[in-house]
């Protein structure tokens, strides 16, 4: 059997080189951003799969792809991957769930870490050469809100759980709301968002970025959450109106925000003279929670997974995102 060829954006062979290297059923080409260059290495490869990151695909990349071909994501979120235009093209779209849950929910406790214990000013005070010390706060007895409770936020809900914090999760489409408080350590859990807001001392996203979640976080979330609640975002950028951020922190009415995702990456300011870099009461990482040397492998494993079985037709055992594509390739 020749070689699968398959193109992988720079950045994700880069987190996983050794994975895609001794991958020998695969011909992997190594491809730059922007869009075109990936779909003109596409095309100059004759590739049947792209391994993509989170950037967002509009264009050329659906045209360069062969029908039955594959977009596979390496990572979960896929908001940067038109679906329907790459069901109408015959392309599959795939994601590896089920590989960062952990790497995202440790992220999510070090952020909350610290806050809790000043980590980012006391990093930046001592390399200033300053003695500065004030208090931190105890995890234990804290109340957590976590909006979302798939993979990511079960494993979030389970960690914080073990540091003693009272967990109540908020998610519409939990299936089995007894299964959660019995296996995973939630204390309650709400259909809606709105029911928790008023009783958590910090408030983390797990929700995919969607036309339901846009803005999710916005003025009159903020106006509800308590005024010295911190706010976590591991999900996604344009899950929070980072302007109405900007304006709680600086007014008093949200304590502090940690976050690793932001409505433009790399991070612009979502407006002018409201750059929350400039703000003492926030801490932020460059969209790094699922980067992990062990989630990257998973996430390179589980890719090349879902091309080898998209190329051997094995579609039922594709992390498929877009279903309705098996019948336009015939198979339904
Ligand atoms: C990372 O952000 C991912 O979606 O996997």
């Amino acid at each position: 059997m020749p070689p699968i060829r398959v193109v992988v954006t720079k950045p994700e062979y880069v987190k996983a080189e050794a994975v895609f290297q001794a991958a020998p059923d695969m011909d992997v080409r190594v491809s730059d951003w922007p869009e075109e260059a990936v779909a003109a290495t596409v095309r100059e490869h004759g590739a049947f799969a792209a391994i993509l990151g989170v950037e967002r695909y509009s264009g050329a990349l659906y045209e360069a792809l062969p029908k039955g071909g594959i977009l596979a994501r390496f990572g979960v979120g896929h908001d940067g991957v038109d679906k329907p235009r790459a069901t109408a093209r015959g392309l599959l779209v795939a994601n590896t769930p089920g590989v960062l849950e952990d790497a995202v929910a440790e992220h999510a406790i070090a952020l909350i870490l610290g806050v809790a214990k000043n980590l980012n000013a006391f990093a930046l005070s001592m390399r200033a050469g300053q003695w500065a010390p004030r208090l931190g706060f105890e995890l234990r007895g804290r109340t957590l809100g976590i909006v979302g409770c798939g993979g990511i936020g079960r494993r979030l809900a389970r960690f914080a759980g073990a540091f003693g914090m009272t967990v109540l999760g908020a998610d519409p489409a939990a299936a089995d709301p007894a299964a959660l408080q019995r296996d995973w350590g939630f204390a309650e859990i709400h259909a809606d968002y709105r029911a928790i807001l008023g009783r958590v001392d910090i408030l983390s996203l797990h929700v995919p970025a969607n036309e339901h979640t846009r803005h999710l976080v916005n003025a009159d979330l903020l106006a509800a959450l308590r005024p010295t609640a911190v706010l976590v975002n591991t999900a996604r950028g344009p899950v929070v109106d980072e302007a109405a951020v900007y304006d709680a922190l600086t007014s008093g009415r949200l304590g502090f925000a940690a976050l690793d995702v932001f409505e433009t990456e790399p991070y612009v300011p979502a407006a002018p003279g409201k750059d929350l870099r400039t703000l003492p009461n926030v801490l932020l990482t460059p969209h790094v929670s699922s980067s992990s040397v062990e989630a990257c492998q998973r996430m390179a494993h589980a890719s090349l997974d879902n091309v080898r079985r998209a190329h051997s037709g094995t579609y039922g055992a594709v992390s498929l995102l877009n279903p309705d594509v098996l019948a336009v390739l015939g198979q339904r």
